[in-house]
């Protein structure tokens, strides 16, 4: 999502500036335009030629030599940037800026710009924890510079603590919160996501395929986008997302609770979870042992979390998923009327690219209004946001 935005990424001197070549890299690849502003200590750690490779642009270092990027000759830095992002900051880069310092390209970038700057930390624990820094941290933060706290774990210089650069798919994360405009604020969003587990003994279940991709994605967009978004997460490998609130569930009854605790003060319900509609009618407390014969396992119905929300929604818009693999349109229109829901997201998973595992999909948005919307193979993400702009059509519609 980061197609043409400009970064201006700046490297100070620290062990972590060699992860700076992964951020630009990362970065690249999500096909933002990147220049590099060094400072000498930096080059000092990684040579200027790699962030060179790396970025497709000449690295700039020195306030005093003739810019050579052509494109950048007439623009500074800080007129380019849609973003500053300094990885790693040391402590000495985040002294002068607090101290309204300009001494070098970078903090006069810094200094110039209008873009928001997003500062990461990375120095010895100590260095971190000391009272100056801390103070210096808090005046920027003040002043609206943001900041991505360090990770705690083993630093370089072997001692443990807060002071390790973040993740580098962290300071993505906020990367892409920085440069989202914020057309959500104010929304609570809720979204179920992932499978349920039913199990029949304590070490067997039923479930599905689902990966919860599709459910994340639209709890990430709707976060970037500014909305106050709980995750209400079936088993799933993925991360929990930065910035949401993540309630991780098991089974289809878990996940009925969650929701109902929780959609008080939602105002948009995405139910992207791919809830289990049968559960084991018994629950053995051993792991049943093999025998002779058939074994018959008898299901009971789950609740059906969606039209027990639609039944008292209110206001709040409800958008579920219909996942099918025949009659899509018929059966999701059904679903849509029947379930109370203001949007269903049409998915046919037996087409290539679409559905559980992959991180892509293709949909049909359907309003009650009967408008269809079709959202071709595309990132999941991308998808998410097709949904969201859908859902903040509803919001324009009814202020
Ligand atoms: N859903 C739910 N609770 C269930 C089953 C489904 O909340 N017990 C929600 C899903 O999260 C989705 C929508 O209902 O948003 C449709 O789910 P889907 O599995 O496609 O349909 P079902 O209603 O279960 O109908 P069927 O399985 O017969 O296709």
């Amino acid at each position: 999502m980061l197609k043409g935005k400009k970064i201006v990424l700046g490297i100070t001197g620290g062990i972590a500036a060699y992860k700076a070549a992964e951020l630009t890299r990362e970065c690249v690849k999500r096909e933002a335009s990147v220049r590099v502003i060094m400072t000498k200590n930096a080059a000092e750690f990684i040579t200027p030629l790699t962030l060179q490779t790396l970025s497709g642009h000449p690295v700039f270092m020195d306030m005093y030599v003739p810019m050579r990027d052509f494109e950048m000759a007439h623009i500074s830095l800080a007129e380019f940037a849609d973003a500053v992002v300094i990885a790693p900051a040391t402590a000495n880069v985040i002294g002068k800026i607090a101290s309204g310092l300009a001494d070098d390209l970078l903090t006069t970038t810094v200094m110039a710009t209008k873009a928001p700057v997003l500062i990461c930390p990375a120095m010895n624990t100590n260095m971190y924890g000391n009272i100056i820094v801390k103070e210096n941290i808090n005046k920027l933060s003040a002043s609206g510079y943001l900041f991505i706290e360090p990770a705690f774990g083993e630093l370089a210089c072997r001692a443990e603590g807060y002071g390790r650069l973040a993740e580098i798919p962290d300071i993505m994360e906020e990367i892409e919160s920085v440069l989202t405009d914020k057309d959500l604020m104010g929304e609570n969003i809720l979204v179920t996501a992932g499978p349920t587990r039913e199990p029949f003994d304590p070490v067997r279940f039923i479930t599905n395929y689902s990966s919860g991709k599709m459910g994340y994605a639209l709890a990430i967009a709707g976060k970037r986008r500014g909305a106050n978004v709980t995750l209400i997460s079936g088993p799933s490998a993925l991360p929990v997302p930065r910035g949401v609130k993540h309630i991780s569930v098991s089974t289809a009854v878990e996940m009925r609770d969650a929701v109902m605790e929780n959609m008080e003060t939602a105002s948009v319900i995405i139910k992207a979870a791919a809830v289990a509609d049968y559960r084991p009618q018994v629950r053995m407390n051993t792991k049943i042992k093999k025998r002779e014969g058939e074994l018959a396992v008898r299901l009971e119905r789950n609740p059906d979390i969606i039209a027990e929300v639609g039944k008292k929604k209110g206001n709040r818009i409800l958008v579920g998923f219909a996942v099918e693999t025949e009659n899509l349109m018929e059966n999701a229109r059904t679903k849509l009327r029947e379930k109370n829901m203001d949007i269903i997201v049409a998915n046919d998973v037996t087409q290539e690219g679409a559905g559980f595992a992959y991180d892509t999909n293709i949909v049909k948005i359907i309003g009650t209004d009967g408008n269809i919307e079709d959202v071709p193979l595309m990132d999941k993400m991308e998808a998410a946001d097709r949904i969201l702009n859908r859902i903040k059509n509803i919001i324009e519609q009814r202020s």
